[in-house]
Order: C-alpha cells, then sequence, then structure tokens
C-alpha cells in the first residue's frame, strides 16, 4: 500500500482524511515523532498548507502532505477564515462558534468550509489542491457529529448541519473530500505518465 505523512494531529481531520483516502496508509506526526509547533504564518489556506507539508518533508525526507482548512462566512468578509482554529481567545470549538454568531448578531449568513491540501516532494516539488463546499450559518447548535463549526454549517439541500450527517455522508460531500479527490486525481494521473 502507498505510504504518505500527514502534517497534522488533529485527530478529527486525521479520521477523515484516512477515511476518504482508504487506498493509502496514512502515517501522523507521532507516527514520525515529530514534536515541534509549526507556525502557520501565511495569509491563506494554500500558504499555511505549504508551510506545514514543507516543514514535515524536509524533517522526514519524504513526501508529506497536509490540510489546511477553515470557514468562511460571507458578511463577515470572509473570516475566520485561515484563523478558524484560533478565532477565539479560548481557541475551543464552542467559544469559536460562540463568536462567529456574536459577530453575526442575528443577521443570516452564506459560508463556505475550505480545505485546501499541499503536496511536497523531497525533491522539492509542490502542489495545492483546493475544495469548497458551500452553506449557511445557522443560529442555533444542531447535531453531535463532525468538529470545529459543523453544529452551525447548515446545508439547505440537505436540510442538515454538518454535525447531523454520519461520517460517512459528511465525508462524501465535504470541502475535505473535494480537496482530497483532486489530489488522488493528480497522483493517477502522475503514476501514468511514468
Ligand atoms: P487548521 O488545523 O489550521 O487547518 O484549522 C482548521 C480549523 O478550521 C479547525 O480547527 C476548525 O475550527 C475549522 N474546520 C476545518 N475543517 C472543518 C470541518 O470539516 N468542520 C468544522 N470545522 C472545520
Amino acid at each position: 500500500m502507498k505510504k504518505l505523512i500527514l502534517a497534522s494531529n488533529n485527530e478529527h481531520k486525521v479520521e477523515e482524511i484516512k477515511s476518504i483516502l482508504d487506498d493509502y496508509t496514512i502515517l501522523t506526526l507521532k507516527d514520525i515523532n515529530f514534536n515541534q509547533e509549526i507556525i502557520e504564518d501565511g495569509t491563506t489556506f494554500e500558504e499555511n498548507a505549504l508551510i506545514k507539508a514543507r516543514t514535515i518533508s524536509q524533517f522526514s525526507g519524504k513526501t508529506a502532505i497536509a490540510d489546511d482548512s477553515g470557514l468562511s462566512v460571507e458578511l463577515l468578509g470572509g473570516r475566520p477564515g485561515v484563523y478558524s482554529a484560533r478565532y477565539s481567545k479560548e481557541q475551543t470549538d464552542d467559544k469559536n462558534i460562540e463568536k462567529v454568531l456574536f459577530e453575526l448578531n442575528g443577521k443570516k449568513s452564506k459560508a463556505k468550509f475550505v480545505s485546501v491540501i499541499a503536496l511536497v516532494k523531497p525533491d522539492g516539488t509542490e502542489n495545492t489542491f483546493r475544495g469548497e463546499c458551500h452553506g449557511e450559518i445557522i443560529f442555533e447548535k444542531r447535531g453531535n457529529n463532525g468538529f470545529g463549526y459543523d453544529p452551525i454549517f447548515y446545508v439547505p439541500t440537505l436540510n442538515k448541519t454538518f454535525a447531523e450527517l454520519t461520517p460517512e455522508q459528511k465525508n462524501s460531500i465535504s470541502h475535505r473530500k473535494q480537496s482530497l479527490e483532486k489530489f488522488s486525481q493528480f497522483l493517477k494521473e502522475e503514476n501514468n505518465e511514468n
């Protein structure tokens, strides 16, 4: 089975990525004994995903991938965006959600989840793949599945929030599914050429 190192210790993300990329063996930072902090000081999802994947490819000497993702709320000018994980002072899912709802102050807004997968090879080659999933913000949390902003991210066509979907349902439509699909397609085409 093909092996990839994923530059993440976020258990939720790791689970989703493992289940979407089920024909790969995914190693995480724990598996390669990487314990340092990676400073994500980019201003775009692409920059931050590349910072993480580049750090880990250089550390391991192997091919690495990373996911940088977040919620972009239309009425908030795209915030929290790349700051999604650390939007509130407390940096917890509950407080981050509270801050988004406080800033919206009862106004309905469209929103999208974005996931960018970066692929960095030991020879320094770099590629990024972006996936987006569109929905709306609702004002009370619904559902217990998923993580992060899932309980307030509502998909009108399903009449459900992401947190009300099963993992299989979320993984079949999510931003992460879409970025990983582009990534897999790229690897397939690359392998066919060689
Ligand atoms: P990152 O680890 O810097 O990419 O931060 C990602 C953050 O964006 C997470 O901590 C969540 O707050 C949010 N996020 C990303 N993907 C999802 C998702 O699928 N559902 C809910 N929140 C997400």
